[in-house]
Order: structure tokens, then sequence, then C-alpha cells
């Protein structure tokens, strides 16, 4: 899978590619990452990437004009280019969310299903059916919120362009002309969609298979997951679920068993896995009830689950 990173400040990416499993897993071909400077695409001696709001107000707004001739080196045209000469590809999956997002992209190809391809450059995305073309990810605080759902569905695309928007914002014809989505990570305002586009790189990398060492942990993509489909280890303990599967991750302790005067739960100690299992299930219970109570509406809880959720209600 093949990132293209469009940004003001490349130098940001540095750190971030150069360690943990994401240098192992470009290390390993199975992710790539480019990432391409905004002001490269400029012609000015000021190398201007942004301007004033038309309307006015606060602050500046990134220009259209580099970000279209950055994603023009990519390959990447306008989607509704009237040069679309490719014969529409209706995807017959599963109605993901994010095949629910792309459906207007989709239907702009649309109206050119006669026409047969004739002869086009491999990297003429804009040409391609949406399979071919890169999703082109806008990043700012107005898009929709970025979850472990998204992250699934983007980490089974090819290739995925991630604009990192800037200053009060990006021209809005940015996102009408090349977006297929604009995400954003959370409920705050960040300087800039930097922090926003490693974060979804990282989710998204580690659920390419190959890319975490244990075989099992492609399986820990769980936001959503029932609880059935989790993982077990050979002796049928279930596995961390990495703060997922509709409920909070349940606490991990390493050794020593005593450190400055706290123990580990004694379930964890004596190897009983039918009571790891019981006392890990209350934990995650417990976490979620007291971080994330807003996650217990849509998770699935057995009977037990309920019965437990209940006398700790009553305990607390
Ligand atoms: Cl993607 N960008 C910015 N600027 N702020 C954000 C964000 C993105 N997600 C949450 N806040």
């Amino acid at each position: 899978m093949r990132f293209d990173i469009v940004t003001i400040f490349p130098g940001f990416f540095s750190s971030f590619l150069e360690n943990g499993i994401l240098r192992r897993a470009i290390a390993e071909s199975l992710v790539e990452v480019a990432v391409h400077d905004l002001r490269a695409f400029t012609h000015d001696r000021h190398r201007t990437v942004d301007d004033r709001p038309f309307g006015g107000g606060e602050g500046m707004v990134l220009k259209p004009q580099p970000i279209a001739e950055c994603l023009s080196s990519l390959g990447i045209e306008p989607k509704r280019s009237k040069q679309l000469s490719y014969p529409m590809q209706v995807s017959h999956d599963t109605n993901s969310e994010l095949e629910e997002i792309l459906d207007g992209r989709s239907t702009e190809c649309q109206g050119t299903t006669s026409v047969v391809p004739t002869v086009h450059k491999k990297e003429d995305w804009a040409l391609a059916p949406a399979e071919v073309r890169p999703t082109v990810i806008l990043l700012s605080a107005q898009g929709r919120p970025f979850t472990q759902a998204i992250a699934r569905e983007i980490a089974s695309l090819d290739r995925v362009v991630l604009i990192c928007g800037r200053y009060e914002g990006v021209d809005e014809r940015i996102n009408q002309l090349y977006c297929d989505m604009e995400l954003s990570i959370g409920n705050y305002v960040l300087s800039g969609g930097e922090l926003a586009a490693a974060v979804v790189i990282d989710a998204t990398m580690r659920l390419i298979p190959g890319v975490l060492g244990n075989q099992a942990s492609g399986e820990f993509e769980s936001f959503g997951v029932a609880d059935a489909e989790i993982s077990s280890d050979e002796e049928g303990v279930p596995r961390s679920q990495h703060g997922a599967g509709g409920l909070l991750d349940y606490p991990h302790y390493t050794r020593p068993a005593n450190f400055q005067g706290l123990s580990v739960p004694a379930p964890l100690l004596n190897g009983d896995h039918q009571q790891i299992r019981r006392w890990r299930r209350e934990q995650q219970l417990r976490k979620t009830l007291a971080n994330r109570p807003d996650l217990l509406e849509n998770a699935e809880l057995s009977k037990e689950d309920r019965k437990l959720l209940e006398s700790i209600r009553d305990s607390n």
C-alpha cells in the first residue's frame, strides 16, 4: 500500500517514518510513503502557499494552485475531468462505511459507461476507474470522524493521498475537485493536518497483513468486531483487543509481580484461564463504564456481561 502526503512541513514526517513498526513495514516493502513539499509547487520568489480569505476574517487559507499542481505531478486530475473515458465499474462488495463515502466519487465517473478506454499511461489515475484512482483524503477539523472502521477500509486500498490542511483551512475547491473524503481525528483543533495524517497512517498500516509480526494481530482490527470473533491464544485466553471490540481493552501487567507496593491482580498469577478470562472481561466493562460509557450502547454484551455491569454499577 502506498501513501502520498501533501504538506508544507515535509520534515515533520521523518522521525515518524524512521521508527517503530512503520519503519519495518517500509523496509519490507509492505508500505510505501512519499512526502511531497507543497512549496515545491509554487512559482513565486517567496514560495507562497497561502493567501487571505475571500469575505474577510481571521487567518490565511492554503491556495488551491500549489495543491492542484502537486496532485497533478502524482497523476491526479480533478474528479470531474471532462476527459473521463473509462467504463464505470460498480463494486458489489459489502456496503461499507467507506464505500458509502466513496459512492459520490463513483457516481461522478458515470455517464461514460459506453466509452471503451483506448491507450492510457499507467500513472493516469484521473482517467482510471474508481478502483485504480488513488483515494484522496483531506485532513481537516471539519472532516468526518476517523474511526477504526474507516482505518480498516483504508487499509484495503492500494493508494491513498493525504492532504494536510494548514492555517484556517484549504481552499474548498480542492475538496470539491479532488477529494474523496474529509477526515478529522477528533473534537479539537490542531494547527495542521500533519499529526492527523500520521495518526491515519499509523492506525491503517498496522492493519495491513504482514505488518504486525504476530499473525493473529490482524484480528485486532476490533472496533465493532463481535466478542466471538476475537482470537484466543492456544489456551483459549482472549488476546488483547487494543482498546476495541466495542469495549475498551483490559489492563495489562508484566514483571515484577510487586511494584512499589502494588501487586499484580491475583487472577492473572495462578494460570486458571477461565478465571483470567472472567477477570479481563470484568475489567473491560469497568474501564468502559468509567472512561467511555458511550461505547456500552453499541457493545455486544452477553447476559453474563449485563449482570456483571449491573453489579459494577451498584458497587460504584
Ligand atoms: Cl485532521 N486537522 C486539524 N487542523 N484539526 C483537527 C483535525 C485535523 N482533526 C481534529 N482536529
